[in-house]
């Protein structure tokens, strides 16, 4: 789908179908009022009978019968106008692509729903908008039967109407294009982390960074199974050491000229989490493809800084293994001497993420960065915690938790802190080794982040923790069945907001 901008009347817009805004209450908005009044009958009678009220996300199609150059007119709910926001028009967005589906062009005034913020609305309109357009269907033959069948052709092209008030505040090209980059991104991550972990192991993940990333402005640089057990990621091999496929650690490098106060994010990359010799049920290794959510949020981010024009110079790491169990899977018990010298007895080999995250934020640490932001589907306890929506937030640093806090609100994505209470320190330690993987049997998100908080050296830090929000189970607003792409908005809307405060 395609987004542009229109300068002409969007009532008289040749568009097989016309979105416009109505404010709770059924009170009328921009674009509206002109275009029912062009219909020449009354809508209010029409619109109770449907239960359409103007709540956000909330539609109805009505055939405008030759009175307007569209053939649908679809009023689009955005709840009360004192509380637009960019939300309410991503998702407002959402149901115009949505219910866009089968028309090839349409048009819209959902961006004058926020008049006092015309480059924001065009933003978060184009962004809900390709958001909401993603589909993963690569592997859905074209005429395939039945079951198999392709939903109806996406809308081939939106149009945005800013309004004549709009077209003074200028800057609406740019906003135009950071909404569609920032799309781009997370629909990015959606794809890496929907592809099956048949055609995804550790080396494609390397792979699609080289590819993805060339010419991006980010050099990428891969250690294989070998460099790893020499350079001491005891965590990573020990992870991967049960696969037929290898381990990677991948190193994504930005670094514009002049910037100071390195990043660091790191991403789990789990491309398959069978649960290794602490095998899972059946049905929780469903979706275990989706494990390496993480490193792709990571990935996806750090494609589009140049784009973006981000001044931060960061670097990524994609710790990536497949656990696996094997006659040479490591064993409940087993022993593992991480990147910093810290030892870690593995008493469930399924509690995986934080060994293969730990290497790689000691190796992040190590360069003493200004902060480090580690996102990984990490634990089934912070689903319970948060339920499937919310991302779990655990910090050692309050400026930063609540610059991440701020940046998720404005993005969209509900992200809630959870603490690191040092009460709890003393159940991750270990008869035999400095630590072990599993703490007590509740408040395991809790323990998955105080394990990691020992291999970042007291940097600042913060831990995302996307095991509930990294997939969605159905089509919902601009969230589409499957993987996400949560945290790749969030963290360049931080990224961003770095690069202009500093
Ligand atoms: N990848 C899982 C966490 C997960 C669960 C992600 C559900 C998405 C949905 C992680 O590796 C895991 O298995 N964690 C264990 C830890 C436990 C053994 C301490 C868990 O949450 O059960
Ligand atoms: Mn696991
Ligand atoms: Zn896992």
């Amino acid at each position: 789908m395609k987004v542009t901008l229109a300068k002409a009347d969007a009532v008289t817009a040749k568009a097989d179908l016309l979105a416009v805004p109505v404010f709770a209450g059924t009170e009328l908005g921009p674009g509206a009022e002109e275009a029912v009044a062009a219909l020449g009958a009354p809508v209010a009678p029409l619109l109770e009978a449907r239960g359409f009220t103007g709540k956000t996300g909330e539609v109805a199609a009505l055939p405008t019968l030759g009175r307007l150059e569209a053939t649908v007119l679809l009023l689009v709910g955005v709840g009360e106008r004192a509380k637009v926001d960019a939300e309410v028009l991503r998702r407002a967005a959402a149901a115009v692509v949505r219910q866009g589906r089968g028309a090839r062009k349409a048009a819209t005034t959902l961006p004058q729903a926020l008049p006092a913020d015309p480059a924001g609305a065009v933003q978060a309109v184009a962004e809900g908008a390709l958001l909401a357009a993603y589909r993963f269907d690569k592997y859905k033959q074209a005429k395939a039967g039945a079951n198999g069948s392709k939903p109806p052709a996406e809308l081939a092209t939106l149009v945005l109407h800013p309004g004549p008030a709009a077209g003074r505040a200028g800057g609406l090209a740019g906003a135009l294009a950071a909404g569609q980059v920032r799309a781009t991104a997370t629909n990015l991550a959606r794809d890496l982390s929907n592809e099956p972990a048949n055609a995804l192991h550790p080396a494609d993940l390397a792979a699609a960074a080289r590819k993805l990333l060339a010419g991006k402005g980010v050099t990428v640089k891969v250690k294989d199974e070998k460099a790893l057990a020499a350079e001491g990621f005891g965590g990573i091999v020990g992870v991967g050491q049960g696969a037929e496929h290898p381990p990677r650690l991948i190193e994504l490098r930005y670094a514009p000229k002049g910037a100071t106060g390195e990043v660091v994010l790191v991403g789990k990359g789990i491309t398959f989490d069978s649960g290794g010799l602490s095998l899972k049920p059946p049905d929780s290794m469903k979706t275990m493809k989706t494990d390496m959510s993480g490193a792709a949020a990571v990935l996806a981010t750090m494609s589009v800084l140049a784009d973006l024009e981000v001044k931060v110079p960061v670097t990524g790491y994609l710790a990536s293994a497949e656990n696996m169990p094997s006659g040479r899977a490591t064993r409940p018990g087993d022993v593992l001497t991480m990147k910093n010298g810290k030892t870690v007895e593995v008493l469930n080999t399924d509690a995986e993420g934080r060994l293969v995250m730990a290497d790689a934020l000691a190796l992040g640490a190590a360069s003493k960065p200004a902060a480090i932001i580690d996102v990984a589907t990490l634990t089934g306890a912070c689903v319970v915690a948060l339920g499937n929506r919310y991302t779990g937030l655990m910090a050692n640093d309050e400026a930063l938790a609540a610059e991440l806090l701020d940046a998720a609100a404005e993005a969209g994505e509900p992200t809630w802190r959870l603490p690191l209470p040092p009460e709890y320190r003393k159940d991750i330690e270990s008869d035999l080794a400095d630590l072990k993987n599993v703490g007590d049997r509740y408040g395991g998100a809790l323990f998955a982040g105080l394990f990691l908080q020992e291999f970042v050296d007291d940097r600042p830090w913060a831990h995302l923790d996307i095991a509930g929000p990294a997939r969605s189970e159905s089509d919902d607003g601009y969230l589409s069945k499957g993987s996400t792409g949560v945290t790749v908005r969030t963290l360049l809307t931080w990224l961003e907001r770095r690069s202009t405060a500093r």
